[in-house]
């Protein structure tokens, strides 16, 4: 390659492109000696030139039209940070197609649509660069595509959104409600454009998904991925896990079974000694299990300009090296294949169930006729505090079926002497 600047154009300047831009204009020397050749950011396509933004851009940069970006042909690399899926995916398939490299951050897009974009990409000659999407400023992406390549990935169980690992937290250390909670992790820039998509667990499915088709080479649709959020989270429930030695995080889990593959997020009591349960606000954690290396975890900030821009400028450095060197693009994710996948009724976990039930003789015992008919073993069962007619019972199960849980958790709902069933949430071991 001629000696000359690698250019970059970006759509979207939200928090992750303001993050992204801090730090090239920051760090962009020392990017340049690592790199041996200079970057420079060409163009930016945004919604409205005229918003204020909380990092210094030049005006000329902006434009409105993604054409701009995607279509000129001084562009090398095209950093995709506009979120959502239709027009990105558009995006993205136009800038390969023009000939660049791409960088994105964007889980939704690579988790619906990884296999087909890298495809494209291949066919091309070009790559797509994704560390980002998963995890902020913590390497995921390049561990499972590199480092442990050699292994045959068993399990993947993480915290792996900030948004409700921050709200949980609140709840659980300051006794704060989930709104207040939800307002403040979105004051921080740690929640999507929809926090919808965090609370109910879709953000960590997205991500689930990503590191799971890179880990099994599989093809994983987002209905193979069993998902609950946190919404139905009561500090009730947070407060009795933590008397019981837990703590109750959003845990997402991936595993490959002899019989298929276990794909999972939800909330969880964790034991209080496991490492994750002390994995606080918007900080995530991932373990890995390798057939070669063992376990390994990965911790760090999951959310936010700076960290998630980390990421960003790494892949965009990664691509740079590649247009620099003129080496061949090093594709290597494409041959995915779909597997069986266990169904939730199949899957095997503890529960903890909070229920209420009439204060008398024998409930007790009624309860545990249900659990033994079903063959459902319990571990612990607590009468908490009751009122003149009612009592609270907490329980918590030992192992088994999802199915054989539910169909007791179903009988239980029919005795009169249960007056409701409040919580249901999993235990980890
Ligand atoms: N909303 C996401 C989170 C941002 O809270 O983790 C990073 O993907």
């Amino acid at each position: 390659m001629k000696n000359r600047t690698i250019k970059i154009g970006m759509l979207g300047l939200g928090t992750v492109g303001g993050g992204t831009l801090q730090i090239l204009q920051k760090n962009g020397r020392e990017i340049e000696r690592k790199l041996g050749v200079g970057l420079e950011v060409k163009r930016i396509a945004v919604r409205d030139t005229g918003k204020k933004r909380p990092v210094a851009v030049d005006q000329e940069l902006l434009t409105t039209k993604i054409d701009h970006v995607v279509c000129d042909p001084e562009i090398d690399i095209v950093v995709e940070l506009m979120g959502g899926v239709g027009a990105a995916r558009q995006a993205i398939i136009r800038a390969l197609e023009n000939g660049k490299f791409v960088v994105t951050a964007n889980k939704d897009l690579m988790a619906q649509n990884g296999a087909e974009l890298l495809a494209i990409a291949k066919n091309q000659g070009k790559n797509i660069f994704y560390e980002a999407s998963v995890g902020g400023g913590i390497p995921l992406i390049r561990p499972l595509k590199h480092c442990l390549a050699a292994n045959r990935i068993k399990k993947i169980i993480g915290i792996i959104n900030g948004t409700t690992n921050y709200i949980l937290t609140k709840m659980s250390l300051e006794g704060m409600e989930f709104a207040e909670a939800l307002a403040e992790a979105q004051a921080r820039g740690f929640a999507e454009a929809d926090p919808a998509s965090d609370v109910e667990g879709r953000d960590a499915a997205y991500k689930l998904n990503i590191m799971a088709t890179l880990a099994f080479s599989a093809l994983i649709s987002m209905d193979d991925i069993c998902t609950e959020g946190i919404t139905e989270v009561k500090l009730r429930d947070i407060r009795y896990a933590r008397e019981l030695g837990y703590s109750v995080k959003l845990l997402a889990v991936a595993e490959e079974k002899e019989d298929g593959l276990v794909l999972r997020v939800h909330p969880a009591l964790i034991p209080l000694s496991h490492p994750l349960a002390s994995v606080e606000n918007e900080f995530n954690a991932v373990f890995l299990q390798g057939d070669a290396v063992g376990e390994v975890m990965f911790f760090g900030r999951g959310a936010g300009a700076l960290p998630t821009g980390s990421a960003v400028c790494a892949d965009i450095m990664d691509a740079a090296r590649i247009i620099k060197e003129e080496i061949e693009n090093g594709i290597m994710e494409t041959d995915f294949t779909k597997k069986e996948v266990i169904p939730p009724h199949r899957q095997v976990s503890r529960f903890y169930l909070r229920l209420k039930a009439k204060d008398e003789p024998g409930v007790f015992a009624k309860l545990a006729t249900a659990f033994g008919d079903a063959r459902v073993s319990l571990d612990m069962i607590i009468q908490k505090r009751s009122d003149a007619e009612t009592a609270e019972i907490v329980l918590v199960t030992h192992n088994v079926e999802e199915g054989r849980f539910r169909q007791a958790v179903e009988t239980l709902s029919a005795m009169p002497v249960i007056s409701s069933i409040n919580s249901i949430l999993r235990v980890a071991d």
